[in-house]
């Protein structure tokens, strides 16, 4: 039977522009990747004779590796392009990157310091590009922790997913992928480091769809109040600069035993990584028996396997078809 075929090519540049459907979809192939990946049975047919360029304009341990290692085990090639390997780094403008990239490879997936150059690149490029993280979103990463927190709870209606801390490109993508599937979410940020409203209105408005809540709130132990998940990020992400008025206003922020109290008994704790033991979160819960990290930066092989077959692969029925 002939496979349904891709109308047009699929970029994700934040966790929303999947549907509900398509979400719940995509980390499903993932499940089915992974369990493929843990009985041995091989797929390295479904990306045979392809290539994704990767550029990256920051530095990175999972998102690179998952990326490489999950192309590999498709059966497909993945470049590492650094800006500093790339015309990029002197000045050549990022549509002609992307222009060109898309001559030689069937996708990109970028790692970008300001949200507008993946927007850009996705524009001028004629293959699928993929966010790999901007100072907006980090998608990959949001969705992969849907994994995680269906693994551990058998889903994700009724559930409440807690972030805590300074409200960035991690809390704006934990609140769009969980209202996508139906997890409550509440961001506990300090009034000064607070969410994108934007952000905020479009999961507020996708969660009324799905049947997910979606709050902002200024109070670290009202946040976590009654919450099954716990999450917390680094205070100053890479390429940022943090004022010492931030800092300091984040200093009730840390995840540690008193606030982890206010939770459910059993809460998860999840962090994407890298993190600062004893700045956002104490050793205690990090490495605590509840801590979930290791588990989420597995799972960014199983969704990065299941977003490029599902927009490059020619032997799935695409979900974007
Ligand atoms: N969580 C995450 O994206 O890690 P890297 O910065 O190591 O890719
Ligand atoms: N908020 C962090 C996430 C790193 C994966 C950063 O942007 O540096």
């Amino acid at each position: 039977m002939a496979l349904k075929t891709r109308t047009a090519k699929f970029d994700l540049l934040t966790d929303d522009d999947l549907t509900p459907y398509q979400a719940v979809a995509l980390i499903e192939r993932a499940a089915a990747l992974k369990a493929e990946r843990a009985a041995g049975k091989p797929h390295d047919h479904l990306l045979r004779g392809k290539t994704l360029a990767m550029i990256f304009q920051k530095p990175s341990t999972r998102t690179r590796v998952a990326f490489e290692a999950g192309v590999a085990q498709l059966g497909g090639h993945a470049l590492y392009l650094s800006t500093n390997d790339l015309q990029l780094g002197r000045g050549e403008t990022i549509a002609d990157t992307g222009a060109v990239l898309s001559r030689y490879v069937d996708g990109i997936m970028a790692r970008v310091h300001k949200h507008e150059d993946v927007v850009a690149l996705a524009a001028a490029a004629t293959v699928p590009v993929i966010n790999g993280l901007s100072d907006l979103a980090h998608p990959t990463q949001g969705l992969a922790d849907m994994l995680t927190i269906k693994e551990h709870l058998g889903g994700w209606r009724g559930h409440k997913l807690t972030y805590v801390g300074h409200a960035n490109n991690m809390a704006h993508s934990l609140a769009l992928a969980g209202a996508l599937v139906g997890l409550d979410v509440c961001i506990a940020s300090p009034a000064i480091a607070q969410p994108h409203p934007a952000i905020i209105q479009r999961a507020i408005a996708i969660g009324a769809t799905t049947g997910a809540t979606i709050t902002v709130v200024d109070d670290p132990r009202e946040g976590v109040a009654g919450a099954d998940i716990v999450y917390t990020d680094v205070w100053v992400s890479m390429g940022q600069e943090v004022s010492p008025d931030v800092l300091a206003a984040l200093q009730p922020f840390q995840v540690n035993d008193a606030l982890m109290e206010y939770a459910r008994p059993e809460a998860l704790f999840m962090h994407c990584l890298p993190m600062y033991r004893g700045q956002e979160v104490t050793a205690e819960v990090a490495d605590g028996p509840t801590s979930v990290i290791y588990d989420q930066a597995e799972n960014r092989l199983h969704l990065h396997k299941a977003l490029l077959v599902e927009t490059m692969s020619d032997h799935v029925d695409s979900i974007f078809a």
